[in-house]
């Protein structure tokens, strides 16, 4: 496995990054492929990750033609055949976002057969909430031998309430509404821009998805839907962490073609802190200095709070701030793993249930740390940026799940960082 090693100090990020599609939007708008049964569908502004190669793979384990054209970040899809009704469980149990082709193979096949997602390390994940709603579209669930096994001749549109705006399950329920007999109507519906990509493609498809982005979704279930073309939308999270590298090492950074409206509640925070961020024509630019900054409070929320996925970068940031700043990570249960590993670079932090106080402005030492998850990765590597000496970042399999040549694009700001193999 490889590791990434960082030479720390007086890192100060300057220069232009670019951007890639969003993992969180790409994983879903690949299942909904599985919907046209006429047609080709093309994904352009496919983001190159592990997640995307192994979604691939659940979706051409259905006897589904895929094909990623990596050269030119794009993914064609061809459904049209008599697709299978059984999610291949090598593929599934490699990655949890996998439950969001049980919906539309549902919808498509009135039969499907998708493994039980275990939980991760950030939290149990369950999938209570998309059961639900697919039983309330009147699906018949069973659960045997670690597999879910969905039954409906024909979904029936409902309304659904749901007890959390999950992400995954108004996604699972939105795709299955879309072939539904009648109105569905999805009550505190999830709000990420990534749910309102997956409802573009899906009107683009044929289907009639109302309000997305807002607490209410209306569905109209239509007879069948078509292959598309498809530009999948920028990566807020992905933008998100460049535009807190850049604050934390007092840079001046200019984060290419992000989309200032679905970083608002990021930037909102950064500039309490008293960052710099200003919208220009061709993205979002941050500049800093660590040393002016203000501490500050933060609490993870649903779309349009402040993004659970940014919580572990922000408090790398909080890290360099003088003063005592809080987070509250109100999303997953147990998503402060990356603060036990910035204890050993020396930062002092209390965490309580689902609040951590972190002590932030004294220096940081540099360490051999490991990454417990996606985001906890790129924590541990900006800390790393701003750390005296060197840091060791080990187990990037969860980093390559969701950044694209991250180390690369940060050496081309300015840090010194490079990834070597284990054994180097
Ligand atoms: C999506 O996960 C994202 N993943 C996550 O990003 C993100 O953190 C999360 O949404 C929240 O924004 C993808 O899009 C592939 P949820 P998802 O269902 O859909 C509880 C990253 O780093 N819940 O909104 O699984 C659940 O336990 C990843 O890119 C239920 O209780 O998130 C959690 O506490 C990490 N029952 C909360 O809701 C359910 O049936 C949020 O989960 C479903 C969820």
């Amino acid at each position: 496995m490889d590791k990434i090693i960082i030479e720390g100090g007086n890192t100060r990020l300057s220069g232009q990054v670019t951007i890639e599609g969003a993992k969180n939007a790409v994983l879903p708008l690949l299942a909904a492929t599985i919907l046209a049964e006429e047609g080709k569908t093309t994904l352009t502004n496919v983001p190159i990750l592990s997640d995307v190669y192994t979604m691939n793979n659940v979706v051409r384990g259905l006897d589904v033609d895929v094909a990623f054209d990596e050269a030119n970040n794009q993914v064609t899809v061809d459904a049209t055949g008599d697709i299978l009704d059984v999610a291949p469980y090598e593929y599934v149990s490699k990655m949890r976002a996998s439950i969001v082709v049980l919906g539309p193979l549902l919808a498509r096949k009135g039969h499907a057969v998708v493994s039980m997602p275990g939980g991760c390390t950030i939290g149990s994940r369950p999938i209570d909430l998309h059961l639900k709603g697919l039983e309330a579209l009147g699906a018949e669930i069973t659960q045997t031998g670690g597999d879910i096994t969905a039954t409906a001749d024909k979904l029936k549109g409902t309304t659904i309430y749901m007890d959390f705006p999950s992400v995954g399950a108004t996604q699972n329920l939105m795709m299955a509404a879309t072939l539904a007999e009648g109105t569905t109507i999805i009550e505190n519906a999830a709000r990420e821009p990534e749910i309102v990509d997956l409802a573009v493609l899906l009107n683009k498809m044929g289907a009639k998805v109302r309000g997305a982005g807002t607490e209410t979704l209306t569905i109209v279930g239509v007879d069948s839907l078509h292959g598309v073309e498809h530009d999948v939308v920028q990566d807020r999270i992905e933008a998100g962490t460049f535009m807190v590298a850049a604050a934390m090492t007092s840079g001046d950074v200019l984060v290419k073609n992000a989309i200032w409206e679905h970083n608002r509640p990021l930037i909102s925070k950064l500039m309490e802190m008293g960052v710099e961020v200003t919208e220009e024509e061709n993205g979002i630019r941050v500049k800093s200095d660590v040393a002016k900054l203000k501490p500050v409070t933060v609490k993870t929320l649903p779309h349009p709070g402040f993004p659970t996925d940014m919580q572990a970068q922000f408090t790398a940031l909080m890290a360099v701030v003088s003063g005592e700043s809080t987070m509250i990570e109100t999303v997953f249960e147990n998503r402060f793993q990356h603060l036990e590993e910035m204890r050993r670079m020396g930062l002092r932090s209390e965490i309580m249930r689902d609040t951590a106080v972190i002590h932030g402005g004294e220096h940081l030492q540099g360490a051999p740390v490991m990454s417990t998850d996606l985001r906890a990765s790129a924590a541990l590597i900006l800390a790393g940026m701003v750390a005296d000496g060197v840091t060791t970042v080990s187990k990037l399999n969860h980093l390559d799940r969701g950044y694209y040549k991250f180390h690369e694009k940060l050496q081309a700001l300015g840090a010194t960082i490079r990834r070597v193999s284990e054994e180097g």
